[in-house]
């Protein structure tokens, strides 16, 4: 897809170094790049860089999980669990997270049959809350001292048959 002179495409094997290195650069969640391969591995239609000015400037990663829905307890779903997200700081605000974000979500109901989203966010992460909000997702659940630095996370989470994902 092509988009306002950036384009969103599946993760390559080479891309990782790049993908590893935003992440360093942008979050303090990291991750040992074992794990970076076994989500490139096993779920690479939902694992997404953007390409600006020919180079990464930002990726979604993500993993499918059989789990409790987070809108009813009571049923098993097929869930996209939205790992890790993040854009370089001088791509920001052009949309990027927002159009990687939405074909991961698609991706997920059509490649692998996901019928929800979910993923934990820093209840401070305003910026990531908005962009959250804005695709339909809700706060569903709050963790007490989720992030190692004791932070809670806000639980969000969307059905995946909206129309416009
Ligand atoms: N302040 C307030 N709202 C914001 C901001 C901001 N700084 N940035 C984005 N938003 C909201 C706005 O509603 C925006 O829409 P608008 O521009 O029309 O107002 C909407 O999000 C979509 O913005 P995008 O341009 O699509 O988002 P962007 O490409 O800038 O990336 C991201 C957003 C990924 C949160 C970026 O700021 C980033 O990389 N932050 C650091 C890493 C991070 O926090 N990642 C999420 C961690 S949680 C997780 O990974 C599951
Ligand atoms: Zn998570």
């Amino acid at each position: 897809m092509k988009l306002e002179g950036f384009l969103i495409r599946p993760v390559r094997y080479e891309d990782l170094d790049e993908v590893i290195e935003i992440n360093l650069k942008t979050l303090p969640e990291n991750y040992s790049r074992f794990f970076y391969e076994e989500l490139y591995k096993r779920f690479p239609k939902t694992f997404l860089v953007a390409e600006v000015e020919g180079r990464i400037g930002g990726y979604v990663m993500c993993r499918i999980e059989r789990c409790l829905s987070k809108f009813s307890k009571l049923r098993f779903v097929k869930s996209c669990h939205v790992v890790s997200i993040a854009v370089l700081e001088e791509y920001r605000r052009r949309g990027i997270a927002t159009a990687m974000l939405k074909e991961a979500l698609r991706n997920s109901m059509t490649e692998y049959g996901a019928t929800e989203g979910f993923l934990e966010v820093r209840v401070t992460n305003i910026p990531a809350i908005n962009l959250y909000r804005k695709l339909g997702f809700r706060i569903v659940d709050r963790i007490r001292g989720y992030y190692l630095d004791g932070e809670d996370a806000y639980i969000m989470a969307m059905p995946l048959n909206q129309t416009g994902v």
